[in-house]
């Protein structure tokens, strides 16, 4: 989604808000643009297409301007096009705004505004806000008064007519080398250092200059020069806030050696798994959560859990049910975000609200995330951005630890999500007095201690790195895969979900349509597409459902289809064209381990396809708008 970046220093804004905008690339975008101040006027550049076209418009050389703002636009309202490019200007070229988020109320603003004299050259929502800043600006005749403190009044003003979200940052001739910024419901972070200012979408993007941060909340804004950050709240009233120091490095979030963030990241996971669990689950211990102070008395009157989020967030959640129900005995729903919240949902003060959300900025978890917490149930956000949105809304919050994650694909988050969701689960389950309990893992009646369930999850790095150091079978299906329109990812119980985010994570990054089916339900339609040389991948790790799973699988052999299976079990005896083997774990947690030959296989077919893996089309990396 549209990334927003700004600058105010002694150095040329013009090279470091380029910079900005291509550390924000992975977010997803179809336009750019900056602005920047040259005797007095704003210069804006921008256009269609990549961020380094910038570089090759006319003038940019030229821009010795040391404050600006600039953006990335993924398009909502008006086709990708030069007009519609932000930064937007009012009608008198007095301010320059750049907006990440929805105007849902522009039509309304834009008549009002048309009404009074304003004119309109583009499409966008956003084009209303530079205009009414204008308007108010125009409307505060009063002499009194300096620049800097009417701009604000007409920021401020113009903000509360806004309905929807918004990040936004303005600048203008007459408040030289100061940008203000203002935030509702889309992310925005200011980062310090000495003698300059830094504005973003996200933290990622200035771990090059700063590690230090101020994180806006809703309805706050900021005028922000060189050497001063002043926060105001709506009524314009000054106020003070924390600066959090981010201990993620640059380095973190560059590629290493590695030719796409997306493969970087999957090799990542034995570690980032390992930061997952840290001092949180020793063996021979209870775990410890330093950060989630939920206690027994509340936990025994949680009689139903809800874990809402959107995509590979959700998948992770798949796995979070079944944990919680087996470990905890508490009954839990998975809801997608954007359905929770207009549902209805019941929930009341027994209910545990669990958000997942790797970004913490996901607009439809954070949306969901409010209503049920008006609804008085108690919320959870389980984020990997420290100080995201997410966490600043919910009750209690603890983080993956996963380091940043660049590709607009998820992988190590989501290993690491269902990391945390397993060692919490064993968290409540002590908590909850089950400590000492067999739980049953399958319809065989197997059963685990929740000690060995413990040493299965510290055994989960290493065996990550036998499966990464065993990719050649999986490069040689995507060479044969990488040609077909059509994917069948089947599974069942814990391994249906595996399918998900297996199909997933081929649509997104190669193009190729896929389905997940569980594989019992194939024969109920799904079966009718299936035709001579069609690919079927079967993931089967649980071995209470192996022989059925195996049964599903010999049907769609019989109608022509190639088959790839992932799996940990005995298949001797039976024939497929390809077969993944991965170590043996607790079925519980065998996600952690079968979603990586699906990672990597997505991977390898979209490098056959050309295509780039990091940035797919379409797609944005934090979804913040609803
Ligand atoms: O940042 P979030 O975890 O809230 O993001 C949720 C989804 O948008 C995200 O998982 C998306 O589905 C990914 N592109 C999947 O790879």
């Amino acid at each position: 989604m549209c990334g927003i970046i700004g600058y105010v220093g002694n150095k040329k804004a013009n090279s470091i808000l380029i910079d900005g905008l291509l550390a924000l690339e992975y977010r997803g975008y179809d336009s750019a643009g900056i602005a920047t101040l040259e005797n007095n006027e704003i210069k804006i550049l921008k256009d269609k297409g990549r961020v380094k076209n910038i570089l090759n418009l006319d003038g940019y050389d030229k821009l010795e301007g040391t404050y600006g703002i600039a953006h990335t636009r993924w398009a909502t309202h008006g086709k990708p096009s030069k007009e519609n490019s932000h930064p937007h200007f009012d009608n008198s070229k007095t301010f320059a705004v750049v907006h990440n988020g929805i105007i849902e109320n522009y039509n309304e603003l834009r008549a009002f505004l048309t009404e009074n004299g304003y004119t309109f050259y583009s499409q966008t929502d956003t084009e209303v806000i530079p205009n009414l800043i204008n308007y108010y600006f125009t409307k505060l005749n009063d002499s009194s008064k300096e620049n800097n403190e009417k701009i604000l009044e007409a920021v401020s003003s113009a903000t509360k007519d806004l309905k929807g979200s918004y990040a936004i940052e303005v600048i203008s001739p007459l408040i030289p080398e100061t940008i203000i910024v203002a935030r509702k419901d889309s992310p925005l972070v200011i980062g310090t250092s000495n003698g300059e200012n830094f504005v973003a979408s996200d933290i990622p993007a200035l771990l090059t200059y700063t590690r230090d941060f101020y994180l806006l909340d809703d309805n706050e804004l900021a005028v922000i020069t060189k050497d001063s950050i002043t926060f105001y709240n709506n009524n314009l009233d000054t106020y003070n806030k924390e600066i959090k120091n981010i201990e993620w490095d640059a380095s973190a979030a560059e590629k290493n050696g590695y030719e796409d963030y997306m493969l970087k990241e999957i090799f990542e996971q034995p570690n980032s798994i390992r930061e997952t669990i840290g001092s949180r689950l020793k063996l021979n211990e209870p775990c410890n959560f330093d950060d989630l102070d939920i206690s027994a008395d509340y936990l025994k009157n949680v009689n139903k859990i809800f874990i809402v989020a959107c995509g590979t967030a959700m998948h992770a959640g798949l796995v979070g049910k079944v944990l919680l129900e087996k470990l905890c005995k508490i009954p839990t729903e998975v809801d997608i975000a954007s359905e929770f919240r207009y549902r209805d949902p019941i929930i009341d003060d027994k209910t545990l609200c669990i958000y997942v959300s790797q970004s913490g900025e996901t607009a439809d978890t954070i949306t969901a995330l409010k209503l049920s917490k008006a609804k008085g149930a108690k919320t959870l956000a389980i984020s990997n951005v420290i100080g995201s949105s997410i966490t600043r809304e919910a009750d209690y919050t603890i983080y993956t630890h996963a380091g940043p994650e660049i590709a607009v694909a998820s992988t190590k988050a989501y290993t690491s999500q269902v990391v945390l969701f397993a060692v919490l689960a064993i968290h409540f389950a002590e908590i909850l007095g089950f400590g000492n309990s067999e739980i049953t893992i399958n319809s065989d009646g197997g059963t685990i201690t929740l000690d060995n369930l413990k040493k299965d999850i510290l055994s989960l790095p290493k065996k990550l790195n036998n499966i990464l150091e065993n990719t050649d079978i999986i490069k040689q299906f995507a060479d044969e895969a990488f040609k077909e329109k059509d994917v069948f990812f089947l599974g069942r119980g814990i391994d249906e979900t595996v399918a998900r985010e297996g199909s997933l994570k081929l649509k997104e990054i190669s193009y190729i349509h896929s389905e997940a089916y569980a594989s019992g339900e194939l024969k109920h339609g799904p079966i009718a597409l299936i035709e001579n040389g069609i690919n079927v991948i079967s993931i089967l790790t649980d071995p209470s459902l192996a022989k059925k799973s195996i049964s599903n699988i010999q049907e769609v052999i019989t109608r022509g289809a190639k088959t790839m299976v992932v799996t940990n079990q005995d298949l001797e005896g039976h024939e497929f064209d390809y077969v993944i083997e991965i170590p043996e774990v607790c079925p519980l947690i065998s996600p952690i381990l079968s979603v990586v030959p699906l990672q990597l296989l997505a991977y390898y077919i979209s490098k056959n396809k050309g295509l780039d893996v990091d940035k797919p089309r379409n797609l944005a990396k934090s979804v913040t708008v609803e």
